[in-house]
């Protein structure tokens, strides 16, 4: 049960809330005001997301797109499946993929690989965390909140089955690894 797994918070919500700012001014001089589609990776990113596109004052159009690879287990299941598809096409159009964390990279891959494939303006990417141990395939992420050990993390949108997803800050989970 969840209530029995020790957290030891890692990256504390000021850290993160200052972090969030710093990227969100990055990317207002990035797109000086240029009209842009902001994806939103479900699940994990969506409190990320949530408090950075209010960080940019741009022309935002919000879109969601659903991958899971995880399945409700602590280790990636090596394949990425696509839950929820974009409403709208991107061609031509600005995009910033947003996602909470990269850990063996082949999430943001496939993100870059098939959305890349419909050819935006441009695409760029922001990760709040980044595993660099444990990258297994090749991957440019542009803009990185926190390098992390390979450690099981929850918080601010990450899950261990579920759970966890609505704590501010960024926690380690005791045990799984
Ligand atoms: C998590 C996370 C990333 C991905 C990163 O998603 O949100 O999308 O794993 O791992 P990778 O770099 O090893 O591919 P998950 O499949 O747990 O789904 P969720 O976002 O719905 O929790």
């Amino acid at each position: 049960m969840p209530s029995q797994l020790k957290l030891t918070e890692l990256i504390s919500e000021d850290k993160i809330q200052a972090k969030v700012k710093e990227i969100g001014k990055i990317l207002n001089d990035k797109y000086q005001g240029e009209p842009l589609v902001a994806v939103c990776i479900l699940r994990g990113s969506f409190i990320f997301y949530a408090d950075l596109i209010r960080e940019i004052q741009t022309d935002l159009v919000s879109e969601f797109f659903g991958v899971s690879s995880y399945l409700n287990s602590s280790k990636s299941s090596g394949e990425v499946r696509l839950t929820l598809d974009l409403n709208s096409p991107i061609e031509d159009k600005h995009v910033l993929l947003v996602e909470d964390i990269v850990d063996s990279g082949l999430t943001m891959s496939y993100l870059q690989k098939t959305l890349g494939a419909r050819n935006p303006k441009s695409l760029t990417t922001a990760a709040l965390l980044l595993k660099p141990g444990c990258l297994k395939v090749d991957c440019q992420v542009d803009h990185v909140g926190f390098e992390i050990p390979d450690e099981f993390v929850v918080g601010y949108g990450l899950d261990y089955q579920g759970y966890f997803r609505n704590i501010p800050y960024i926690a380690q989970v005791e045990g799984l690894i």
